[in-house]
């Protein structure tokens, strides 16, 4: 059984790193909503128990809060914040209004030395709230203060009840991750046993008992989440597991083929490819507007997904790709409005109407470790390994309207500029790196000739999720290299440019 820690999620744009920041130390852990019941809770049988901070104030109506009997389950309790004023709120304390909302860097003067702060050297924390305590519940004590918060930390050491009106969970806060680790391990005392080929096993057994002798169905983009969901219900069920392969013709370079090979020869798994490429091409024809080539994309791949699934007879599930952070996104009491700006990204999101139930094995997991899965699951590193690719693939990287011969272009430009990225070592320091094709003809000189050819952008960027991105300061030398030989070896190609812009302002793909 998994030592579990249970966070509470009040509604802090934060609450996520705080799951990071437990898994990162081994350590199993859930998010939930303040509507989360006792019961449930009781159930889950935490060994901890946080709560996040939020954006609410504790005597506004309506307020999040939870059932006071939390404190009877003898688990320790860590309030962060808006956890914190709840803590006070709910067990006798007073909270107030701050002067002015306090924001940035504090120092805490540690006045009391208690395991939550053991081998905490760097008092630089993290501050974001409006409200804050003002007197604290009989049974608590202070044990940190600043010079604008005399309650920066409290604790009811025999209760072990703890809040903090700073947020360890953030990388400001700078030894805040050793106060999380001490609360979640030292106070605590959770085991760090989490980890993937424990996950591995677990989902396993998890799947067979879910599925039983029923088919399930997988929509494989080669991209890292669905590749991993497909090996991970493979090792669980083997042959009853089918996979669909829609290739639209616009993915990079020999990528369609090798996806087919990974999981046909490596796998052995039942896999239907469908080469869907002149469909696509046909629909796109002519189109420029970057939205419609989404919409047209989305369209034809839900039809061509749905009729081939309809041929696989008695299937139950339809597995999917689902990942932690989009399950903590819908359901953050903000109503998951991050959700929206993401939700044109998700074309190849499947028809709505199928009548199948969903199976969403890596839904507890954060990207990076849905790779170690990978990885764990014998998945080639060109695969776990590989950046992101966007749904509508290169039709989104030829600007403007898409041609076959165009798409080959962009192909080899690009096999060249990730080969030579490869070869200086850098793919995996990048995060996302590919090629753009211009409709802009320039005019240029090869040997004697006259040229009158197209413009290559290529891009490379560096991003934790890709809401914003630094660009790579590649070497001038690098892209001197990359630049001849696109030039050279790639006929409609005669300039090449990079692009310097970070996002915001610029977004990553060009369209
Ligand atoms: P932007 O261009 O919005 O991209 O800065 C952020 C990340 O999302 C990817 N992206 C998409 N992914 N369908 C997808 O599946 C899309 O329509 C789409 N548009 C952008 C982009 O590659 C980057 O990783």
């Amino acid at each position: 059984m998994l030592d579990t820690v249970l966070i509470i999620d009040f509604g802090s744009q934060v609450t996520q790193l705080i799951a990071r920041r437990i898994r990162e130390l081994g350590v199993y852990c859930e998010v939930k909503n303040p509507d989360f019941s006792l019961s449930e809770i009781k159930k889950l049988n935490p060994k901890a128990i946080i709560f996040s901070g939020g954006p609410s104030s504790v005597y506004e109506k309506g307020a999040p809060t939870i059932d006071k009997k939390i404190f009877d389950l003898g688990a320790p309790i860590l309030g962060i914040c808006y956890g914190q004023q709840l803590i006070c709120h709910l067990l006798g304390g007073k909270v107030g209004k701050a002067h002015e909302r306090e924001y940035g860097k504090a120092e805490i003067d540690i006045t009391s030395s208690v395991s939550l702060f053991k081998s905490v050297k760097n008092k630089q924390v993290w501050m974001s709230h409006g409200d804050r305590v003002d007197e604290i519940p009989a049974s608590f004590k202070v044990i940190a203060k600043t010079d604008s918060a005399p309650f920066a930390a409290i604790s009811d050491e025999k209760r072990k009840v703890y809040g903090v009106q700073f947020h360890p969970e953030v990388v400001h806060s700078l030894d805040g991750k050793k106060i999380i680790e001490n609360f979640v391990i030292k106070i605590a005392k959770c085991k760090p046993n989490w980890d993937m080929k424990n996950f591995k096993l677990e989902q396993i057994t998890e799947i067979k008992k879910i599925v039983g002798k029923k088919r399930v169905i997988c929509g494989l983009s080669g991209g890292v989440d669905s590749s991993v969901v497909a090996a991970l219900i493979n090792e669980a069920i083997g042959k009853q597991l089918t996979c669909i392969f829609v290739d639209h013709g616009l993915l990079r370079k020999n990528e369609g083929k090798e996806v087919k090979e990974v999981f046909t020869k490596n796998f052995k798994i039942n896999l239907i490819y469908v080469d869907a490429a002149d469909l696509f091409l046909s629909k796109l024809k002519g189109v420029t507007d970057p939205e419609k080539k989404r919409k047209i994309i989305g369209k034809t791949f839900i039809e061509v997904f749905d009729a081939e699934s309809k041929k696989i007879k008695d299937a139950d599930f339809l597995a999917q790709g689902t990942l932690y952070p989009d399950v903590i996104e819908s359901s953050h009491p903000s109503g998951g409005k991050s959700q929206t700006i993401k939700s044109h990204h998700n074309v190849g999101g499947l028809p709505k109407n199928m009548k199948l139930k969903l199976l969403e094995p890596v839904r507890m997991l954060f990207k990076d470790e849905v790779r170690l899965l990978g990885k764990e699951l014998g998945l080639p590193s060109f695969v776990v390994g590989r950046h992101p690719f966007p749904g509508p693939g290169l039709a989104i990287r030829v600007i403007g309207d898409i041609t076959l011969e165009k798409i080959k272009i962009l192909q080899e430009a690009d096999a060249i500029y990730i080969e030579e990225i490869r070869k200086a070592g850098l793919y995996d320091k990048i995060w996302q790196a590919f090629s753009v094709l211009l409709p802009v003809k320039t005019v240029g000189v090869m040997g004697d000739g006259r040229t009158y050819e197209n413009v290559l952008a290529l891009r490379a960027v560096n991003s934790v999720d890709g809401m914003t991105a630094d660009i790579y300061p590649f070497t001038a030398e690098f892209l001197c290299r990359v630049t001849s030989r696109i030039i050279n070896e790639v006929r409609g190609i005669n300039r090449v440019v990079y692009d310097y812009t970070s996002k915001p302002p610029g977004t990553i793909e060009w369209e």
